[in-house]
């Protein structure tokens, strides 16, 4: 397998240093098993600081960055419609490629990237981050232990602000890629496909329009039947009324209403810009590098439990109902509603679902440990969308074919690994 000249240090390559990218940087830069060594994008200004702050090689084509010496895996954020293309192109150079979710808008595209991988000896991995969580890996190893019985229900629920905040033209383009399901799809039904094994028999959903000026679903909800006979719902609004991170915060009836200045704040900003498209292109790229608007994404609280990536986490509650115990999310970590009482349960607060990705990638890598969320995990994520799509056009039941289980990665090894690689 090839693993770069360096060995132990992993050379990375931006591919599209926008709004998703800049989420990631953080998590590269604090990981000793990875370097930054190369940057591709169209923007000459974008790269130019990149260029400045990192001392890395810039490209302006992903074919170019493909080829250079000095990058052993790409990391592909581009907007979804090229992902296609642009993994082809980056695989087919010898590289590891760690995509965006979702990692494409077909399962026909997902097949074409899985088989050039394969063909180029080279990894494959989707950027499922939240799904590599400490709450999600802690409930996934409830699970497997079987600590509280087998597991038998799962219900998600997130009222967000999502369609409001300025959106890019593909995001509210009809069409697969776009929209709310598409866009937050990925990760709530990966992180459900993870706790619960993977493997999903069948689904019945609805996509909702609330607002025509928005264009594009913003709303989803589905009934999952996994094939261990896990039952689960999803739910997903992006609206901007509700937000559900109210019923993460707890229920001591303090505050049942959110400070007024943060109420319907997404929706307030694009309403005083008068829904104006340039206005809403203008602020989307102010997300990207340098642009202006970094971090506007980020959930307030996300800080209070350990960074960005369990901020979205903790966006609405997340309920694991085993045999012995009703297992949820909280700031803290997880709350045990079980047989003998109710406690929390503490998790790490200084790593986040990006470590826990990038990490167990840098294992396959180096050491050759299974990839987990690996392109045919993608790709079987990327059949649920399209399966809740279909069910909602048809109005009825679809079983799903291509799935996949899970592949464990523990919290605990991630952990001992970046803390072994820190003292190095
Ligand atoms: N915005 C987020 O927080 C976020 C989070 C997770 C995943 N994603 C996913 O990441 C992907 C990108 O989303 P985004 O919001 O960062 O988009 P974006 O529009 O903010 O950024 C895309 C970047 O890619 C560059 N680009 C466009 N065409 C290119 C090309 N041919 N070659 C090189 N660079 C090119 C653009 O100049 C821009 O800097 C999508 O698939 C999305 O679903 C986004």
């Amino acid at each position: 397998m090839h693993t770069g000249q360096t060995g132990r240090v992993l050379r990375v390559g931006i591919v599209g240093i926008g709004g998703a990218a800049v989420n990631m940087l953080p998590a590269f830069d604090r990981n000793p098993l990875y370097k930054i060594t190369a940057a591709a994008d169209l923007d000459a200004d974008i790269l130019a600081r990149f260029k400045a702050d990192y001392g890395a090689e810039t490209f302006t084509s992903v074919e170019a960055i493909a080829q250079s010496p000095n990058v052993d895996l790409l990391y592909i954020a581009t907007p979804t419609t090229l992902h296609a293309a642009h993994v082809r192109a980056a695989l087919n150079g010898g590289k590891h490629v760690l995509i965006e979710k979702p990692m494409a808008v077909s399962l026909e595209d997902a097949d074409v990237m899985i088989a050039d991988a394969a063909r180029n000896r080279v990894l494959l991995g989707v950027n499922v981050k939240h799904s590599f969580e400490p709450r999600v890996q802690a409930l996934r190893d409830f699970v497997i232990r079987g600590e509280f019985g087998r597991l038998r229900m799962i219900n998600s629920w997130r009222y967000v602000d999502w369609l409001y905040k300025p959106r890019s033209r593909e995001e509210l383009t009809p069409g697969w890629g776009s929209g709310l399901l598409w866009r937050q799809g990925p990760h709530q039904l990966d992180i459900v496909r993870t706790i619960a094994g993977g493997m999903i028999r069948s689904m019945r959903g609805t996509c909702q329009i609330l607002d025509a000026a928005r264009h594009v679903p913003g709303a989803y909800s589905a009934f999952i039947d996994f094939e261990n006979d896990v039952s689960c719902t999803v739910v997903c609004s992006g609206y901007d009324h509700f937000d559900s991170r109210a019923f993460v915060s707890g229920f001591d009836g303090k505050a049942p209403l959110a400070a007024p200045d943060r109420y319907g704040r997404a929706r307030r900003e694009l309403n005083a810009n008068k829904y104006d498209p340039d206005w809403e292109d203008r602020a989307a790229a102010g997300e990207r590098y340098g642009g202006g608007r970094e971090g506007m994404e980020a959930p307030p609280g996300a800080g209070a439990s350990g960074g960005v990536s369990s901020g979205w986490l903790l966006g609405g509650p997340l309920i694991a109902s085993f045999e012995r115990a009703d297992v949820r999310l909280s700031r803290g970590g997880l709350v045990v509603d079980g047989d003998d009482g109710q406690r929390e349960i503490a998790v790490p607060s200084d790593i986040d679902g990006r470590d826990g990705r990038l990490n167990s990638f840098y294992s396959a890598v180096v050491d050759g440990t299974p990839l987990p969320a690996d392109g045919r995990w993608g790709k079987a994520t990327q059949e649920a969308l399209v399966a809740l799509e279909q069910s909602s056009e048809r109005r009825a039941e679809v079983t799903l074919r291509y799935q996949t289980p899970t592949v464990d990665v523990t919290k605990a090894d991630s952990v001992a690994r970046l803390k072994r690689a820190a003292a190095r």
